[in-house]
This record gives structure tokens, C-alpha cells and sequence, in this order.
């Protein structure tokens, strides 16, 4: 993390945090209250999944009155906390906002901000008006390799950025735990993929090019998980499937087999977690085959925009490859970057000279290489000092979702829009 010697908000009291939602992403930002229990305290907690509930408290030592099933019985009533964690599913992330907006909690809250553009913008009015200070989990702007790109564009060095192409392989694994048999499989219950996924690939835009978005068009749609692309033979369930042998897509070989994505099956005291895998494969929602399930969500998107400082950025989202990572091409007046989250080449024109940064050894650390805690570091300093300034705050990152509710508006019809 990056923490220089002493601050000057150090040495004041621990800040006071109640999670609302405790799945994947809280387990991942109270890491940051295990490390430095004096910098933040876990005070409460909001969760409906009892199991999640239980294990969390217990970790934390909370009482039975700091523990809640349902966010308005929190609100109901004046809590001794400073702000609030909103990590629950992306359909209740505007309700809970907008209620510890009004208690006058400061808000931690996970992408995307909401699932309209007037939510978000609502967010960020009523935070104005009400003087809490809301982050929003951007993760890229906190890890090491995107600040390294910023830190590159912004020295000047290489001049100004013409032109950039961005790729986000989504990975074939993650895409279809996700985004087909999973929590992010209808954009009605999450969002369009491109604001689910990408708003944070779009606020690194934004955020390197430093000028608002112009016009932009996108095309995009759901080609290849359809119940029409079904191979003879297939079954509803992979566990009972003929030829599930040869299936790219088979539930068995991923969760099974190789044991990959099942962080979020909960093991239940009293059971194992064999059993639980088999019963999801037989009647759970991540057992289906990805032809028969009930997603809508686009499974391919590009998106050409041009900013007001003509900057052009060709962005393309693929589900259709087993890399898990996204690449960078920048194009600027005097050289030019590229990297793959591993490498990072920087080149100058006159001198054909390349320099790299080698990003191999954290590229698959844990905490997203860390950008996890920097973001809790980020807002509780921010929570801590009035005059600190968060690095995602809300009124940036409403910018780069607007871009992203108005590709979606693109892609549906067709359309170039100006925003
Ligand atoms: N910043 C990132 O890199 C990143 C990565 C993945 C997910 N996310 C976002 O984080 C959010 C949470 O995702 P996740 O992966 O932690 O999902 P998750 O399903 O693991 O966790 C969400 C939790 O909310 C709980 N919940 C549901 N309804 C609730 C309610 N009414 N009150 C309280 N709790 C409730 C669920 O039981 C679950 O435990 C989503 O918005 C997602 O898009 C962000």
C-alpha cells in the first residue's frame, strides 16, 4: 500500500464501518480491518445469507445487535459508525445509498454505482448536499499497473495521447460463471455487461485521457448462449449430459474437476464441500448448461468513442478466450505504451528505445495485486481527513458511467450518440 511515513490524519480514532452485503467483495476489503484494526473497525454487519452472517460475526466479535438480515432494520435507527460498505447485488446498491447518504454515514460502495443513470447522478447530488463523501470501487486507479500507466501518460514524456486501443478479455471461465449461469447473467437484475464489467475499464479511460467523452457508438449482442446453439445430444444439466465429456463449457470440469470459481458456495456446518458441489451441479443454478440457461446479457460488445480533446479509443470485450486479463495499447505524439497487466513496453519515437516494467510477480496476487486494500486505505483516509480527497469519487465516476449507460443506448439502436 502506499503509505509514506506518518500522516496527518494518523493517530485519530479507528474508522467505524458496517457492511452491508458480506459475500466475495466485503471478504475481500475487511482484510484491511484484520491488518490494521487500529486504522478501521468492522462495528456491523448486513447480510441475508445466515451462513455469511454467522461466520463474519464470529470473525469480528460482533454482538447480536450489531448484526442485521435486513438493511432497513439498520437504518431504522441512529448507529455508532462513520460509513457504510454497500457490496450487495448491483440492483440494491441505489436504496441502501441513498438511506446512508441520508443518516449522513460516509459510503464505501461497490461498482456499478446503480443500475439508471439518473440513480447515479441522484447519488451524487444528494452526497453533495449532504457533505458525506462517497468512493466507489474502481479498482483499477488503485493497482500498481494502472497507476504506472497513468503516472507515464501524466509526466508528459511520451506527449499527448492520440489514440488507444483497449481489449478486455474477460476469460471463457469467469464469463461463464459469471455472466452466463451466474449473478451477472440478467441486465435487468445486475446491468448490461459493458456497465457491469466494464465501467471500470471505461473510468481507466477517462481517467489516462483526462477529457469527457464527445460521441460514441457500439455494436454488440448475445451470439453463442442461446438455446438454439444447443449441440445434439446436450441435457439440461451438465452432471447429466452425454457429451459433456467434450464440452468446453461443462459445469463438471470447472467446478468440479478443477475446482475453479467456488469461493461463493457457501459449506454449511455439518456438510463437506464435495457435497455441496454435487448438490449445485444437480440442482443448483451454476449446474446448468450454458445453452439452457436464462441469461440475457451480451456475450461480445465493442464500443468507438472519441473524446472532446479528439482523442479516439477502440474498446472491445470478449468472453471467447481463456485470457483473464486486459491489454493497453496507448498511441501518443512522442511514443507509445503497451502492456498485458504483466509487461508494460515504453517507447520513444527518436530513440526506438523500449523500457519494460515487469508486473509478472503481482499479477496474480491476491486483493487484485493489493488495488483491494488500497482502496480501503484510500477511504478511510478520505473518512478521516476532511480535506483528503478521494481517488474514484462519485462525481468522476458517474462520468464514465454515463458513457457506459449511453454505449448500451448505441448498441441498441443502432445509433452514434452525442453526449
Ligand atoms: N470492484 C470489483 O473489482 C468487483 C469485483 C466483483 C464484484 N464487484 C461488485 O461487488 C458487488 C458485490 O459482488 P460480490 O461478488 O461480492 O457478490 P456476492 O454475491 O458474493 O455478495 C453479495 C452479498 O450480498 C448479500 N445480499 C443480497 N441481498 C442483500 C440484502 N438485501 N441485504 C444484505 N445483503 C444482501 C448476498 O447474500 C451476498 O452475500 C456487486 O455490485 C459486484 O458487481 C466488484
Amino acid at each position: 500500500m502506499e503509505r509514506a511515513g506518518q500522516e496527518s490524519w494518523e493517530g485519530t480514532k479507528p474508522v467505524r464501518l458496517v457492511a452491508i452485503g458480506a459475500g466475495n467483495r466485503t471478504s475481500k476489503y475487511v482484510e484491511y480491518a484484520r491488518r490494521y484494526p487500529e486504522r478501521l473497525q468492522l462495528v456491523g454487519v448486513v447480510e441475508v445469507n445466515k451462513t455469511r452472517l454467522q461466520n463474519i460475526a464470529k470473525e469480528f466479535n460482533l454482538t447480536s445487535s450489531q448484526c442485521f438480515a435486513d438493511y432497513n432494520d439498520f437504518f431504522a435507527q441512529p448507529f455508532q459508525t462513520d460509513a457504510v460498505l454497500i457490496a450487495t447485488p448491483e440492483d440494491l446498491h441505489y436504496d441502501p445509498c441513498i438511506k446512508a447518504i441520508n443518516a449522513g454515514y460516509h459510503v464505501l460502495l461497490e461498482k456499478p454505482i446503480a443500475q439508471r443513470l439518473d440513480e447515479c447522478n441522484d447519488i451524487a447530488k444528494r452526497a453533495r448536499e449532504k457533505g458525506v463523501k462517497v468512493g466507489v470501487c474502481h479498482v483499477l486507479r488503485y493497482h500498481p499497473y494502472f497507476q504506472k500507466i497513468k503516472e507515464i501518460v501524466d509526466s508528459g514524456e511520451l506527449g499527448t495521447i492520440i489514440s488507444i486501443n483497449h481489449v478486455v478479455s474477460v476469460g471463457l471461465d469467469r464469463s461463464l460463471h459469471g455472466f452466463v449461469r451466474g449473478l451477472w447473467r440478467r441486465e435487468e437484475v445486475s446491468n448490461p455487461m459493458l456497465i457491469a464489467k466494464c465501467c471500470h475499464d471505461i473510468d481507466f479511460l477517462l481517467w489516462l485521457i483526462n477529457s469527457p467523452c464527445r460521441r460514441l457508438s457500439s455494436f454488440g449482442s448475445l451470439r453463442w448462449f442461446r438455446s438454439e446453439n444447443a449441440p445434439s445430444g446436450s441435457s439440461d444439466r451438465c452432471i447429466n449430459c452425454k457429451i459433456e465429456k467434450q464440452c468446453p463449457y461443462s459445469a463438471v470440469d470447472l467446478y468440479y474437476n478443477r475446482r475453479s470459481w467456488i469461493a461463493n458456495f457457501d459449506v454449511p456446518e455439518g456438510k463437506t464441500q464435495e457435497e455441496v458441489l454435487l448438490e449445485e451441479l444437480q440442482h443448483g443454478m451454476y449446474g446448468r448448461c450454458v445453452f439452457h440457461c436464462d441469461n440475457n446479457v451480451v456475450d461480445h460488445q465493442v464500443l468507438s468513442m472519441e473524446t472532446e480533446n479528439e482523442v479516439t479509443v477502440n474498446f472491445s470485450m470478449d468472453i471467447f478466450t481463456n485470457e483473464d486479463c486486459r491489454e493497453t495499447h496507448i498511441k501518443l505524439t512522442h511514443g507509445e505504451i503497451d502492456g498485458n497487466e504483466t509487461r508494460l513496453r515504453v517507447r520513444h519515437f527518436r530513440t526506438n528505445e523500449d523500457r519494460i516494467f515487469d508486473f509478472s510477480d503481482i499479477a496474480k496476487k491476491p486483493f487484485h495485486a493489493g488495488a483491494d486494500l488500497n482502496i480501503v486505505d484510500d477511504f478511510v483516509k478520505a473518512v478521516s481527513c476532511k480535506e483528503y480527497p478521494l481517488k474514484t469519487p462519485i462525481d468522476k465516476s458517474v462520468e464514465s458511467h454515463r458513457v457506459c449507460f449511453v454505449a448500451e443506448q448505441s448498441r441498441l439502436t443502432g445509433q452514434t450518440v452525442y453526449l
